[in-house]
């Protein structure tokens, strides 16, 4: 039998889009990762993997676990196709164009299978837990070897054998999403920040999102484990942690056996010591007023908060079943502002939801004219099979969709700008994360409220707190100059 005619439902639950909202609350099991079989622990010695990585941190930080697990069978990185015999595409399902992105690059590998038929390719991520994805890479990819879901990484040395011995493209997505596989190795991209994953999943549901479907239901680590994840890695010497979750408000809420929340988990973090702590995404429906009162504190808790509106009209936001209004979300911002005075915020917006109107988008404007974000991400509508909004009536022109977006983008620099230039001539603290892409003379590195800063300074800055005076404030990023202190 050859690949692409192979009995697939031995291997392949298909994730069922509407099963997936009637998800239970049944018990998240915590398993602990098992180690690499025997047969597997030095297969890759000698041998070269190439992981190419799309879509938000949550995919990056899997991508350094997937890392882990191959580092710890032998395998060696390499950014180098010809020299790779393993490459791993970790996808991003989020909008059609990340997407058409993995199609084409999957594409131009096909003449370097055919050069290399030992070349074992595979497909994980968010794209290969959608059912026409992987209908499509079986028709029209046959070369592709493995595919793998977002709750399958920890069996990765077992699927990795299937595909080095079998002559069948191998294909293991679970829709069942219960679990919470502790202590899988990792490969952390640098010794200055890391990640550190709280929950996963998303139960909210917005009539947009894939994410939902991709990444299963709610589940929350234990809080032992997290905060003992982030003490180990300042033990190490990491001088931030981000922590992720698609939905951190969320945390906590699945606990059936005790009583503690996000805010409750900031509020214990914040006693570790750790220079830099972050979050992200905050879904404004859940933000309440103890964990503003914890974030407040400061201290490691940075004034950063990025607050995903989405759109500034109510009616919209019902139709994207964001579950909260324009107004409420405005006394949010408020209240925030006023407990963390000096705070940096940051947002994500969709323009072209079906059936937006001109005066619905013009109050996106205003909101945005209102809240004065640091920065945003905007987006342009994109249907995703199988959630609701897909089926919705969509009168807006695409000529218009990129008019909205150029003229929300024209209004968000104006007022990051405004903003940056408010910095001249302050001196704030950044953490120094290295040469700047551009330029080998200058460094670079990150306010606590995540703005990028370059400045001229000894290299031996990298990896420190350095003060440093703003001297040229653009746009996206800072210039400034290091603040070299005196001692008497
Ligand atoms: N189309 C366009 N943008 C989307 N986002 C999520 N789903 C879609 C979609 N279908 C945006 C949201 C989210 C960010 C990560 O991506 O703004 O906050
Ligand atoms: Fe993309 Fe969402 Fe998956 Fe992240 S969780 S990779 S944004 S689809």
């Amino acid at each position: 039998m050859g690949k692409g005619t192979v009995d697939f439902s031995k291997y392949f639950q298909p994730p069922n889009l509407k099963e997936a909202k009637k998800r239970g609350k049944e018990e998240t099991r915590v398993l602990d990762f098992d180690t690499i079989p025997d047969d597997m622990k030095n297969i890759g010695e000698g041998k070269f993997y190439l992981l190419k990585t799309y879509g938000c941190q949550m995919n990056v930080h899997d991508s350094e676990t997937i890392a882990g697990i191959l580092e710890n069978m032998g395998y060696r990185p390499t950014e180098d196709e010809h020299q790779a015999d393993i490459i791993l595409f970790n996808t991003c399902a989020i909008r059609e164009n990340a997407e058409d992105k993995v199609f084409g690059e999957l594409g131009h590998m096909k003449p370097l299978k055919r050069e290399k038929p030992d070349l074992i390719l595979g497909v994980c991520g968010c794209m290969s837990q959608e059912e026409s994805v992987v209908n499509k890479i079986l028709q029209k990819f046959q070369y592709v070897d493995l595919i793998f879901g977002t709750h399958n990484i920890h069996r990765l040395p077992v699927l990795l054998r299937d595909a080095l011995y079998s002559k069948e493209m191998v294909v293991e997505v679970w829709s069942k999403e219960g679990d919470i596989v502790e202590n899988m190795p990792k490969v952390r991209q640098d010794g200055l920040k890391a990640w550190v994953n709280i929950m996963y999943g998303c139960d909210k549901f917005c009539t947009y999102c894939i994410v939902p479907y991709t990444r299963g239901k709610e589940r929350s680590r234990q809080p032992g484990d997290v905060l003992a994840e982030i003490r180990e890695l300042a033990r190490k010497g990491y001088k931030e942690v981000t922590l992720l979750g698609q939905n951190v408000n969320a945390y906590g809420k699945d606990f059936q056996d005790q009583h503690y929340d996000f805010a409750d988990l900031m509020n214990d973090v914040h006693k570790i010591d750790i220079p830099r702590v972050r979050f992200t995404t905050s879904h404004p429906r859940d933000f309440d007023d103890r964990l503003i009162e914890v974030l407040a504190q400061g201290g490691n808790l940075v004034e950063h908060i990025h607050l995903p509106v989405q759109s500034g009209s109510s009616e919209v936001l019902k139709r994207m079943a964001r579950k909260y209004t324009r107004e409420h979300y405005l006394e949010l911002v408020e209240k925030i502002k006023k407990a963390i005075p000096n705070v940096s915020l940051t947002t994500d917006i969709i323009v072209g939801f079906p059936g937006e109107t001109e005066e619905q988008f013009q109050e996106t404007l205003s909101l945005v004219e209102e809240v004065q974000y640091d920065s945003a991400f905007t987006f342009i509508y994109s249907p995703r099979h199988g959630t609701p909004a897909a089926k919705m009536e969509d009168n807006v022109s695409e000529e218009e969709k990129k008019d909205r977006l150029q003229r929300l983008m024209d209004l968000q620099n104006e007022i990051s700008r405004k903003k940056n230039e408010a910095l001249k001539g302050q001196v704030v603290e950044v953490l120094v994360e290295g040469e700047s892409k551009n330029n080998p003379d200058v460094l670079s590195g990150r306010t606590r409220t995540n703005k990028l800063v370059n400045f001229k300074g000894p290299k031996s800055c990298i990896g420190q707190f350095v003060d440093v005076k703003i001297t040229e404030p653009q746009t996206w990023t800072l210039k400034g100059e290091a603040v070299v202190k005196t001692h008497v």
